[in-house]
């Protein structure tokens, strides 16, 4: 640890404890040293709110209170303090050592985000840390503070009625996780509730090289290349005809069995396909080829969020400066562009974050979408044609994108509603 006050050579501090007396909970030293290694200082009560002021707290993501029952100023100052600690956007950790049930109920009524029982269990530190780490939820408006119009969330069941919310989903270099990101926002948002789930469809629009057939093991069929190869004459009958059932509420639009020249669609075409599928669809999720086409404009004035999914790395950097660099100088909807981070570095990858943020600041671009590392299982669950949420439902890339389609759901029905 490092002594937050005193530090003289600058080592971001991420956390910080702050406790009365930190010798009465040994273990939490330890316990932190572990997660955070020399990234978090100790503070006591008195000069905790002198170093929020400081421009040292600028890193700081946590802190950690310690409380103990028997002690009622600490019980007070502690109260008070977490509302300070709130007031600078930071996430307060209580540890408690014989609190009652109805103290601990009012701190967290104060707006403590996470407490954990003194001694502390294993991994406890390590779970609220990461629970606290997550986008929060102000984060996910911001993604969606476009206008979503949508009119058949809360479960219109006639045809063509409806007024879907339309999500692009582009992966500005090869692999970056576009398709894998737009299966399982898809298959989360038709798998919302126990009831009256939203109907969603996942249009494959990467006509060549789209993996949604593949990710959700389904039949490329010959009835897809039939309605591409005419779109002007389709009618509710053909478009539906050329749909996969996944499930009730989630059907697909793969891509045709053949290889089709990414010009074969007219930014006409595109726009009656999009149409048609928001008449019938609370939410279409549209998955575009990573190439830029004649119609990706279309697609992006015709889409409510259009994800641009990057990683932390040169090419996705360069590929998103050409974008940015592009939209601006043909003066397109560019506010509708909302970028995500895939396998953004972890909470305590203090280097990693540093470089996300300097990526964001030369491109002058939010990167508040950010989505975990979630391992073997990712591709695994591609393979096996299956939604993360059947094979991994605790993957932390499942659970991120899970909570990105509630609030985007949520967001939606108030919308609707108002
Ligand atoms: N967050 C992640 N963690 C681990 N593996 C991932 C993650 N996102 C995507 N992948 C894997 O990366 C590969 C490329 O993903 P894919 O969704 O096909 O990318 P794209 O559509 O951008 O080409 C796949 O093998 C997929 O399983
Ligand atoms: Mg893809």
């Amino acid at each position: 640890m490092s002594s937050a006050v005193t530090e003289t050579e600058p080592k971001p501090i991420v956390a910080c404890t702050i406790a009365h007396d930190l010798g009465e909970f040994g273990q939490l030293v330890e316990t932190m040293d572990t997660e955070l290694g020399e990234h978090w200082g100790d503070l006591n009560f008195d000069d905790a709110e002198a170093f929020l002021k400081s421009p040292e707290s600028e890193e700081l993501e946590f802190v950690a209170i310690t409380v103990w029952g028997r002690d009622e100023d600490v019980l007070l100052r502690a109260a008070t303090l977490i509302n300070t600690v709130k007031e600078y956007d930071i996430a307060v950790i209580l540890v408690t050592k014989d609190v009652s049930p109805a103290i601990l109920h009012q701190l967290m009524r104060l707006g403590a985000d996470e407490f954990i029982p003194y001694p502390i269990p294993q991994g406890a530190l390590s779970d609220a840390i990461q629970r606290i780490s997550r986008p929060k939820e102000v984060i996910v408006q911001k993604v969606v503070e476009v206008p979503v119009q949508m009119g058949g969330a809360q479960g219109q069941s006639q045809r063509a009625t409806r007024n879907g919310a339309v999500f692009a989903v582009h992966g500005l270099a090869g692999g970056v996780g576009a398709s894998t990101f737009a299966i399982n926002l898809a298959w989360e948002l038709s798998h919302l509730e126990k009831g009256d789930n939203p109907k969603v469809l996942l249009m494959d629009l990467d006509l060549q090289f789209g993996s949604s057939a593949t990710y959700l093991d389904l039949p490329r069929r010959e009835v897809v290349f039939e309605l591409l190869s005419d779109v002007a004459s389709m009618d509710d009958e053909v478009f539906q005809q050329a749909l996969v059932t996944v499930d009730a509420n989630f059907q697909v639009l793969s891509n045709p069995p053949e290889l089709l020249p990414l010009d074969l669609l007219g930014p006409e075409d595109i726009e009656l396909l999009i149409e048609r599928a928001r008449s019938n669809f609370d939410y279409v999720i549209i998955d575009m080829p990573t190439t830029l086409v004649q119609w990706s404009e279309t697609v992006l004035d015709k889409s409510d969020v259009y994800f641009s999914l990057i990683e932390l790395d040169l090419r996705s950097a360069q590929n998103s400066m050409r974008l940015v660099r592009a939209l601006k100088a043909e003066d397109l909807p560019y506010e509708k562009m909302k970028y995500v981070l895939n396998k953004a570095p972890k909470f305590t990858d203090i280097s990693g974050k540093s470089r996300v943020r300097k990526m964001a600041e030369s491109l002058e671009i939010d990167l508040e979408v950010q989505l975990p590392e979630g391992g073997k299982q990712i591709t695994q669950s591609n393979d096996h044609g299956l939604s993360l949420a059947q094979t991994a439902p605790k993957n932390p890339l499942r659970k991120e994108i899970q909570k990105l389609a509630q609030s985007v759901h949520e967001i939606a029905a108030t919308d609707v509603a108002a």
